[in-house]
């Protein structure tokens, strides 16, 4: 293995995902694992060369305080107790802590801080290939940047041995599903099993308003539209997943709560009974995007703004109806275009048109004519959970409402939502 590691051991405390990335700021290595590893998944971690046992508040669990097993004590490596067996917490001071985690990484551990993209996809490559030996893998890839990361990876470890799946369900925004086969095809040679199911989901969804209806059905006609795939091809034993780390702090761990849910391609029959290989599944996002831009991928894909699954589906608000859906696909992508052009792209957490299921009346070539507004939105968030507008400079809101209006047929308005959240969400549904 190319690259040391240092490995945290979660004993209740809150500031796991915090240290890892102060370690990775060292330039080392870090992965967290649960307080009850074995001895045996231990000693096959890679590159270990020390631990630390990192206790907190929610060392309590199921009424019982946890503690890691007798082997982790004995391992042929320094170990770091924090907050657990009346040790100290972590200082309180942010300089102060770095300086306690320098001197036990590089010092006690006699860590090399060889962490970088490099050795890190060297690494996951040999231990692709390690799990996966001659089987194939299958991976949805739905052009998001974690599949695409993952997908890159694969492909570099395994090649042909890999099955991307890419169903474009008439949702996505214009041009992804193309970027997909010229990046994958034709870029990297893949296989790529590209599934035109446009207007199987749009007859689905035909009359549809209620948006958690819309959701389920484009969530659920998705698992089945991959499924079938899955089951054309013969002899698949692992299913690729971009899973990442928040996704699996999200989804809680033995001592945190889970916020939510996390499903990746969850909901697939039993009979398709996979092995899961997750090579992402301790990288942070922005570690994902310096992945992905390693591997060659391109910054489009790799910097990507959010998009949410059902996609354009909950943009293209009540029942959706073709002609709007080209609407909102089109508005959005001139907004796009042109917020590129004026430097926003990189700037702006998340952007993008909506269009309701109203009419207002307008006047089109000298006559009243009855066509949809548009309605932009602009916003910026860390996480998600609050957000506020971005400023745009009107003149080039008025420049985009120009292009909209006479670029986007049936569009006679243009409307700049100006609500943070709370109270608005960030999608309009
Ligand atoms: P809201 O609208 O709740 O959105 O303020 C917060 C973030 O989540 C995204 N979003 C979704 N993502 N499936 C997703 O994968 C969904 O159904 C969904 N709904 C909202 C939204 O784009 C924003 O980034």
């Amino acid at each position: 293995m190319k690259q040391d590691m240092i490995v945290i051991l979660d004993l209740g405390s809150e500031k796991n995902p915090q240290i890892a990335r102060e370690i990775r700021a060292l330039g080392v290595y870090t992965e967290i694992h649960p307080h009850d590893i074995t001895e045996q998944e231990l000693a096959a971690l890679p590159g270990v060369k020390g631990i630390i046992l990192n206790g907190g508040p929610n060392r309590v669990v199921d009424g019982v305080e946890i503690d890691a097993s007798e082997a982790v004590y004995k391992a042929n490596v320094p170990v770091l107790l924090v907050d657990h067996k009346g040790n100290a917490p972590w200082p309180k001071d942010e300089a102060e802590r770095k300086e306690s985690l320098r001197r036990f990484v590089f010092d006690q551990c006699g860590a090399e801080a060889n962490w970088n993209m490099e050795n890190f996809i060297a690494d996951q490559v040999e231990l692709i290939r390690r799990q996966v030996g001659d089987g194939k893998v299958l991976l949805a890839l739905s052009g998001g940047v974690d599949s695409s990361v993952v997908a890159a990876l694969l492909i570099k470890a395994i090649g042909k041995q890999l099955t991307c799946v890419h169903v474009n369900h008439g949702l996505l925004r214009q041009g992804e599903p193309e970027q997909v086969v010229e990046v994958f095809r034709h870029q990297m040679d893949a296989n790529l099993v590209y599934v035109d199911a446009v207007d199987r989901f749009l007859d689905k969804l035909a009359g549809v308003a209620d948006p958690e209806q819309k959701r389920k059905i484009i969530g659920g006609e998705f698992i089945r539209v991959f499924e079938e795939e899955a089951r054309k091809l013969d002899g698949i034993r692992f299913l690729g997943q971009g899973t990442i780390y928040p996704d699996i702090i999200e989804s809680g761990t033995k001592t945190v709560k889970a916020v939510k849910s996390h499903h990746n391609v969850g909901g697939l029959p039993e009979d398709l009974d996979f092995e899961l290989v997750e090579p992402l599944k301790m990288l942070f996002k922005d570690e994902v995007r310096a992945c992905g831009v390693a591997l060659g991928l391109p910054d489009s894909m790799v910097y990507r703004q959010p998009f949410p699954g059902p996609g354009l589906g909950v943009r293209c608000l009540g029942a959706i109806t073709r002609d709007r859906l080209e609407a909102v696909r089109a508005s959005d992508a001139i907004l796009r275009e042109e917020f590129a052009k004026n430097g926003l792209e990189g700037k702006v957490w998340q952007y993008f048109t909506a269009i309701p299921d109203i009419k207002s009346v307008g006047v089109r070539d000298g006559k009243r004519a009855d066509e949809w507004p548009v309605i932009i939105r602009a916003v910026n968030t860390v996480d998600a959970m609050t957000a506020t507008v971005e400023d745009v400079p009107f003149a080039l809101l008025q420049h985009i409402t120009y292009r909209i209006t006479h670029e986007v047929k049936g569009v006679n308005r243009v409307l700049y939502d100006l609500t943070p959240k709370p109270t608005g969400t960030i999608e309009w549904e």
